[in-house]
């Protein structure tokens, strides 16, 4: 069985994260006239909004003395000067000037990595920049899509992406992690239908629930009561974007046709599952929803209803990561419901073999 990179042995030559994609690096609104330094994939990057609105991201690390950029100054002519000993570069990376001598010494540019904007974050590409394709970042998280309103937010998590994955992508979590939010007992009962797309790195899954109950966090949002019909549709794109599709509605069973037709409520909840290094993850998040759509009140309870969610896996996963730290790998028992994880940790193994060929 294919084991998490975080449980790999530092023998393994294979490069610990995939290069070639796209991941998010930062909400849109992060990013104004500062310099934001982040770190991905264990690259230091700053990421800088021009004088014109165009985003860059380039190597936060000084090609003199390697101190951060993001710790220098950004002039209003777009011009960076490191605050070490001054050197000056331009926002494509290419160094202006040193101090003390008239020539700029070779190798003095700094590295710039692609990025794209879509939806609420701003995205980048740490691998070939040749390879790098705006319209290859997933129409599946709805961004596009005038009917959701999305609500989003960043929180790093101790643990590796794969543990984060293995996370999202079985769901029965909910009925005991988040047994007083969005589980009930169901979810877990319930048996998933997965499928995969090489081509696109993609792995599905879709359970689909019929007269069950109506879940505390539903409640309020929804006014629905049990039984409800509910129904979480999958898309993970292998190595970190998750799309969840969500829908719940008044149980069909109980229903009364002369009442009209069911509202159904839809949500999207999307995740960029980006790896600050191998222990410690990026958790980005955009929860979107069909309904209530002017209610600022229902974007604050969205908004901390999901870091409550995330606080409650940021701990399982936690453990699990310091327990692999401190154990190593163990045997794993797997059952119907890990199809789709199991998917994905071996189509990430094979995304790892494609870019060391
Ligand atoms: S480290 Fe940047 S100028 Fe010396
Ligand atoms: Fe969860």
């Amino acid at each position: 069985m294919v084991q998490p990179t975080a449980t790999r042995a530092s023998t393994d030559p294979r490069p610990p994260f995939v290069r070639n994609a796209w991941y998010i690096a930062a909400l849109r609104s992060e990013c104004g006239e500062r310099m934001l330094a982040r770190s991905v994939l264990g690259v230091s990057v700053t990421l800088l909004r021009t004088r014109s609105g165009r985003m860059v991201a380039l190597r936060d690390r000084c090609t003199h003395r390697g101190y951060p950029l993001s710790e220098g100054t950004l002039g209003p002519d777009d011009v960076i000067t490191c605050g070490y000993h001054g050197f000056r570069f331009d926002a494509e990376g290419a160094c202006l000037s040193v101090p003390g001598q008239s020539g700029v010494p070779g190798g003095s540019d700094l590295r710039s990595f692609p990025t794209a904007e879509n939806g609420p974050f701003v995205w980048i590409w740490m691998g070939d920049p040749a390879l790098a394709d705006p319209a290859e970042i997933p129409a599946e998280t709805g961004f596009g899509d005038p009917s959701f309103r999305f609500v989003s937010g960043h929180v790093v998590i101790d643990a590796g992406h794969t543990l984060i994955a293995d996370n999202v992508l079985d769901l029965s979590h909910e009925s005991f992690i988040h047994a007083t939010k969005i589980g009930s007992r169901e979810v877990a009962e319930t048996g998933i239908t997965s499928e995969s797309d090489e081509k696109r790195w993609l792995v599905r899954a879709s359970r689909v629930m019929r007269d069950v109950e109506c879940p505390p966090t539903y409640r309020e949002r929804t006014g629905l009561r049990s039984p409800i019909d509910r129904e979480q549709h999958i898309s993970f794109f292998v190595p970190s974007l998750y799309v969840l599709d969500v829908m719940v509605v008044a149980a069909e069973s109980q229903h009364d046709p002369a009442t009209g037709p069911r509202r159904p409520y839809l949500g999207k909840v999307v995740y960029g599952l980006t790896p600050q290094s191998e222990k410690r993850t990026h958790y980005f998040f955009a929860i979107g929803r069909d309904y209530a759509q002017d209610d600022p009140q229902m974007d604050a309870a969205v908004h901390e209803g999901q870091l409550c969610l995330i606080d409650e896996d940021a701990y399982a996963v936690a453990v699990l990561q310091r327990l692999a730290d401190e154990e190593g790998p163990m045997p794993e028992v797997s059952t119907r419901l890990d199809t789709a994880a199991l998917i994905a940790r071996r189509m990430l193994a094979r995304r790892l073999r494609a870019e060391t060929r």
